[in-house]
C-alpha cells in the first residue's frame, strides 16, 4: 500500500470514531474490543464502487481496521479481474469475511496477499483467489445446506456463512478444531452473528457428516486421489462438490455435479475449474489415499 493511501486511510478510521491505527501487529486485537455496530443481514449492501466508500462504510458500521479493509478491497479487485468471483453475494461475502481474524498474527502483514500462509500443525490457509474460485463455483444461495471437509483456520467456512444460513465444517487435528471454533466463539460474541450458522466437529472429513446429510453442495479444501464415495452418496442428485484430486502435491480442483439419469442411475459430470493447472494441497490425511471404488 503507498503511503498516501494509508494515511488517507487512517484518516477515514480517524474520522469515523474507529480504532487509530498503529503498528499492524496492534489492529486486530485492538479492533477486538469494540462490538459491532451493524450485525449482519442477508438484505445487507454494502458499499463496493470504490475503496473510500467500502471501508468508510465497513469502519463506520463493522469496527473493523481500516488497514486490513484497504488491503481486502484491493485483493477483493483482484479477484473480480481475475474472474475468481463473478456474483453480488460473491462480493459482499469476500468483503465482509475478516481473514486476518484467521491468519496468525506474525501473517498480518500477509494476509490479504495471494499466497497460501502457515497457521500451524503443518497445514495452511489457503490463498484468497483460490477460496473465491472455489466458492464462487458452489454457486451458493441462503438456504444450502453445505459441508467443508478442512476446517484448518476457519476463515473457508467463515465465508461461507455470508452465502448460506448452513454451514457445516469438520477438521482431523483436534486441537485445531478447537482453537478455530474459539475463533468463531470469539467473533460471535464480538457480534459476528453470521457464524452461528457455522456447525463445525473434529473427525475424519472423509466419511462425511451423516447426520447433517444430505447437501446440497460440498467444499473439500485437501487433496485426495479420489472422490470419497460417503461424500459422493451425502451429495444430492444435482448438487456440487468441488474437491482437489490428484496425487499427492499434484491435485486439479474439479467441480462435480451429481445428476440421476431417467433409469435412475447416478451420474456425475466433473470439470477442472483452473483449466488443466495443477494445485498443491495440503493432503486429506487418516490413510485413505488408493480407497477409491476406480471411478475417479
Ligand atoms: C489447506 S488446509 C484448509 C484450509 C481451510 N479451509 C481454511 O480456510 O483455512 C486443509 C485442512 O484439511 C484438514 N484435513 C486433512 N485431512 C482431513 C480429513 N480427513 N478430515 C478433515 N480435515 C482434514 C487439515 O488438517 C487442514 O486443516
Amino acid at each position: 500500500m503507498l503511503r498516501r493511501e494509508f494515511l488517507q486511510l487512517a484518516g477515514i478510521a480517524a474520522a469515523s470514531g474507529a480504532l487509530a491505527p498503529s503498528a499492524f501487529a496492534d489492529t486486530a486485537a485492538a479492533s477486538a474490543a469494540t462490538a459491532l455496530p451493524t450485525p449482519f443481514d442477508w438484505a445487507l449492501d454494502i458499499p463496493t464502487k470504490s475503496k473510500e466508500a467500502y471501508v468508510a462504510w465497513m469502519v463506520k458500521n463493522r469496527s473493523e481496521d481500516a488497514k486490513f479493509l484497504g488491503r481486502r478491497y484491493d485483493r477483493y479487485r483482484a479477484l473480480m479481474n481475475n474472474r475468481d468471483i463473478w456474483d453480488k453475494q460473491g462480493e459482499r461475502a469476500f468483503l465482509m469475511t475478516p481473514r486476518e481474524e484467521f491468519c496468525l498474527k506474525a501473517n498480518w502483514g500477509h494476509c490479504y496477499d495471494s499466497a497460501f500462509l502457515d497457521i500451524g500443525y503443518g497445514v495452511t490457509i489457503s490463498g484468497p483467489h483460490l477460496v473465491g474460485r472455489m466458492t464462487s463455483t458452489l454457486n451458493l444461495t441462503k438456504g444450502d445446506n453445505v459441508l467443508e471437509v478442512g476446517t484448518g483456520s476457519g476463515y473457508q467456512s467463515a465465508y461461507l456463512a455470508h452465502l448460506t444460513d448452513k454451514v457445516h465444517t469438520i477438521e482431523i487435528i483436534k486441537p485445531l478444531a478447537e482453537r478455530t471454533r474459539a475463533t468463531y466463539d470469539a467473533l460471535i460474541a464480538r457480534g459476528y452473528d453470521e457464524f452461528k450458522n457455522v456447525s463445525s466437529k473434529n473427525a475424519d472429513g472423509y466419511f462425511g457428516w451423516e447426520e447433517a446429510a444430505p447437501f446440497d453442495k460440498i467444499i473439500v479444501t485437501c487433496g485426495i486421489d479420489h472422490i470419497p464415495p460417503p461424500l459422493l452418496r451425502q451429495l444430492k442428485t444435482g448438487g456440487i462438490m468441488v474437491i482437489p484430486v490428484g496425487p499427492p502435491g499434484a491435485q486439479h480442483i474439479l467441480k462435480v455435479v451429481k445428476t440421476a439419469g431417467a433409469d435412475g442411475a447416478v451420474n456425475v459430470a466433473r470439470s477442472d475449474i483452473f483449466g488443466g493447472k495443477v494445485i498443491p494441497f495440503v493432503p486429506l490425511a487418516g490413510g485413505h489415499q488408493d480407497e477409491g471404488d476406480g471411478q475417479l
